[in-house]
């Protein structure tokens, strides 16, 4: 069910999560299928509902850094980005303290919990609840993340009985994941906060873990974030029957011919591009056409981001 966010409605979620169970909640980056942290009946009824490989951990959302420091220890070149940045789309994995009393299924049973302090109506929630919520993106596993309540019904169907509906998500793609070693500053997952931003904050210049190396986030599977439709990137030419995801004011040669044309941002602003792209890659996702070709997309400010999940979504598939 699709509900309008009203004090009463509130109230219900809350009262749901309190008792262990499911909300889809809007969150600044995407919708989250929203479960208590520390109840592992919750935490295992959201991989259920995604059908998602439970070596995956969740990020605990929490509503202030006072909040987070209960459950994990905050370095200090975490806590100024924390100082800079929160709420907002941006999450830290920490070391998780002794007795958290978080979920081993959350962490996936790691020594390190992410955390995340959402804008808006999530965080108001959890600071009500007085709980970190473990939040995956509300949606099946491997598939496109949603950005709209709709989306959400859309994808997890009657797997999800309640969906708090804050309107289209404003920042569009899923937070930046950093985790911090030493001296270190590890880009675990580009995300609604560029990069760049981040170096100024911590004056270091983002390390990106190697593939070995255990620091690296265990959910960035290849193929994500995938349509059904085929995805084919940097396109600078259409082939027949494909449906044409468009950026800026240069067009790919044949577009007249695309079964269908979406533009993320006509003037490549890349903000709106972020908050478009997974709700355009869904609208093109159709079965009469051959592929979804994307046009270039330049790796500026959410453009790493954006290019992160573009080929995710065109890897090859049956990796999840
Ligand atoms: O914007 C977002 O981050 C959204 C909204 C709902 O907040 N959430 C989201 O969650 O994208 P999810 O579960 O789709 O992605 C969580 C990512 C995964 O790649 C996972 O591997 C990584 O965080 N992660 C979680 N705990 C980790 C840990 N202890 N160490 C390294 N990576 C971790
Ligand atoms: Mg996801």
């Amino acid at each position: 069910m699709i509900l309008p966010v009203t004090e009463r409605n509130i109230a219900r979620v809350i009262a749901v999560l309190r008792a262990g169970g499911l909300a889809a909640l809007p969150t600044e980056t995407v919708y989250g299928l929203a479960g208590d942290a520390t109840s592992g009946a919750a935490v295992a009824a959201i991989f259920a509902a995604k059908g998602r490989p439970q070596f995956n951990p969740l990020i605990a959302h929490v509503s202030s850094q006072g909040m987070a420091a209960r459950y994990v220890d905050i370095d200090p070149l975490s806590q100024k980005l924390i100082d800079a940045f929160w709420p907002g789309p941006l999450t830290l994995v920490l070391p998780l303290r002794e007795s958290s009393g978080i979920h081993p299924l959350t962490t996936a049973g790691l020594p390190t919990l992410a955390v995340r302090n959402p804008q808006g109506v999530f965080s108001e929630i959890i600071a009500r609840l007085d709980v970190p919520l473990a939040a995956p993106s509300a949606n099946r596993s491997g598939s496109i993340s949603p950005t709209t309540a709709a989306a959400v019904v859309e994808s997890l169907q009657d797997r999800v009985s309640l969906v708090l509906d804050g309107g289209a998500c404003s920042v569009g793609v899923e937070s930046t994941i950093i985790k911090v070693e030493g001296d270190k500053v590890f880009l675990l997952r580009p995300g609604g906060l560029p990069g760049a931003d981040i170096e100024r904050v911590t004056g270091r210049k983002l390390q990106k873990p190697d593939a070995q190396a255990a620091v690296q986030a265990p959910g960035m599977l290849k193929s994500h974030y995938a349509p059904n439709a085929a995805v084919r990137l940097e396109v600078t030419e259409l082939r027949a029957r494909e449906a044409l995801l468009a950026f800026g004011a240069q067009r790919a040669k044949g577009y007249e011919n695309a079964v269908a044309l979406l533009n993320l941002s006509p003037t490549g602003n890349m903000e709106e591009a972020a908050g478009n792209l997974f709700s355009y890659l869904h609208a093109l996702d159709r079965p009469d056409i051959a592929a979804i070709a994307v046009e270039p997309i330049p790796y500026t400010g959410l453009g790493e981001a954006i290019n992160d999940r573009l080929q995710r979504a065109a890897a090859p598939r049956g990796l999840e």
